[in-house]
């Protein structure tokens, strides 16, 4: 059967079909394929979708984030394979209402027309350095300035290997070594080429020069048969990670301050194979990490047995029983703002087995228990480290007001949350919460009821509780 390649079609064919697949984000390959298929099953032949037309509702992102304002990027396609995404990736920024205006670099040009980046963009497209119609006023410059974010897409290994060596040999190189603005890099590229040394040592000058990168994703190659690491990431993705450096800086209330978190459950040995545990997932006290990592704080957090993944940005020490997570807070001092959302086990086997208890004909093994340390009343009256907040939770099954407000004064803390954790509630292990926060304000103690939350809400308005306390006791 004879084959087709593509390379070898007319330009005004292949501009078309460029055209057509970055306007319906597949591959020529694929578009071609739809074509032929549409074809054969007698489906009329339906015209390349018109570049500026709005996306269909199906294939929007279902809530495109838009920026605030005129957000503007320059978008410099590298010469890759993944190019063609490249003209994807036009309409997802422009769906999100940014401007973008498109430098390609000479190699680029072979695999994506500057037509197609025009067409799409709806702005003239650069591609040379030495350009007199841009050139008169140095449009290299204001490429490289007059823009919020330079997004460079796919970042092909040569091209990161001028920019960590600081060339400026052509007009890409040029604007991102002039410019004073962020730079996203979406890599792509064979996975031999992304692992190799050289590539390894400039991803990581480029990283040290502040650059931000989204992906290599893993995957199957352009190149049969090969996969790994180098798969540029998709065009929303990308999209998303800048809008992401878009966005004004969000404030950081606890920025300066050490947070230590507890959290999960604790596994209490009876032997080495066998524990004594409860049902909590983490989940609030993870929630509350990424909440105080997001608001600007150094936060520890010292987790029992869950499986959860670390929060970014976040220092995460796992322990197994109370005494060890005891050990790891105190070692984790000093702090600013303790929150112990760890259901610590009240109490352990008095002598944990040697060896795995067998069955015997003595009858059942008589579990002797003892109490474990209490770490919130603890940390709580520390003379010379204690954190200057000490909050505390009381998951209760009943009396929930009153037991919080006596665990308020019995341990010393300053706040307390309290939740109901009956089985019915599904507290235990869900994703929901619903929580009281009781403060205390000199001998009295101040109730706020919360509504049904997700533990990432609850999460996010404690935080800002303790940064509106911060700000009134400065
Ligand atoms: C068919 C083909 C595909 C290529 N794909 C990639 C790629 O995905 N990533 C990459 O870093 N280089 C790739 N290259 C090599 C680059 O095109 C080459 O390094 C070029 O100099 C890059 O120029 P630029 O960085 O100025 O765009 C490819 C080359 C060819 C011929």
């Amino acid at each position: 059967m004879a084959s087709l390649t593509i390379r070898k079609l007319d330009d005004a064919i292949k501009s078309h079909l460029r055209l057509r697949s970055a306007s319906n984000g597949r591959s020529v390959e694929e578009e071609v394929r739809v074509i032929l298929r549409d074809y054969c099953e007698g489906r009329p032949a339906t015209a390349a979708p018109a570049p500026t037309a709005a996306p269909a509702q199906s294939e929007r992102p279902t809530a495109p984030q838009a920026v605030h304002g005129e957000a503007r990027v320059t978008l410099i396609i590298g010469g890759g394979i993944a190019a063609y995404k490249a003209l994807d990736l036009i309409r997802r920024l422009k769906e999100r209402h940014i401007d973008v205006r498109c430098v390609l670099t000479r190699a680029a040009q072979q695999f994506v027309t500057p037509l197609a980046a025009s067409a799409l963009s709806h702005q003239r497209v650069h591609t040379d350095l030495f350009d007199a119609g841009s050139e008169f006023d140095a449009g290299h410059i204001r490429l490289a300035r007059e823009c919020d974010l330079i997004v460079v897409a796919p970042a092909t290994a040569d091209l990161m290997a001028k920019m960590a060596q600081g060339h400026a040999d052509d007009l890409a190189s040029a604007i991102l070594l002039a410019t004073n603005r962020p730079i996203l890099l979406a890599p792509a590229m064979n996975p031999l080429m992304w692992n190799n040394a050289a590539t390894r040592r400039n991803v990581l000058q480029l990283r040290r020069d502040g650059v931000a990168m989204t992906g290599p994703n893993a995957g199957e190659m352009a190149e049969a048969g090969e996969a790994g690491v180098g798969r540029m990431s998709e065009p929303t993705e990308i999209a998303a990670a800048a809008i992401d450096m878009l966005r004004p800086p969000k404030p950081r209330p606890l920025a300066g301050k050490h947070v230590l978190i507890t959290a999960g459950p604790t596994h209490e040995p009876i032997d080495p194979v066998r524990y004594i545990a409860n049902r909590s997932s983490g989940k609030q006290g993870f929630a509350i990490a990424a909440a105080a990592q997001a608001a600007g704080a150094d936060v520890t957090l010292v987790s029992g047995p869950v499986g959860l993944r670390d929060p970014a940005g976040v220092t995460v020490i796992r322990v197994e029983s109370a005494r060890d997570m005891l050990d790891q807070v105190e070692a984790a001092l000093p702090a600013d703002i303790a929150i112990f959302a760890a259901a610590v086990a009240d109490w352990r086997v008095a002598s944990e087995g040697a060896q795995k208890l067998k069955k015997t004909t003595a009858g059942m093994p008589q579990l002797a228990l003892v109490e474990n340390p209490d770490i919130l009343a603890t940390i709580s009256r520390l003379k010379d480290e204690r954190p200057p907040l000490v909050i505390g939770f009381a998951a209760e099954t009943e009396h929930l007001i009153d037991n919080a407000k006596a665990k308020i004064a019995r341990k010393g803390c300053d706040w307390i949350l309290a939740n109901d954790v009956s089985p019915a509630t599904g507290v235990m292990g869900g994703d929901r919460n619903t929580v009281h926060l009781l403060t205390r304000k000199g001998k009295d103690i101040d109730v706020d009821s919360w509504p049904v939350m997700t533990k990432e809400q609850v999460a996010d308005k404690l935080v800002a509780a303790i940064a509106k306390a911060l700000e009134e006791s400065s």
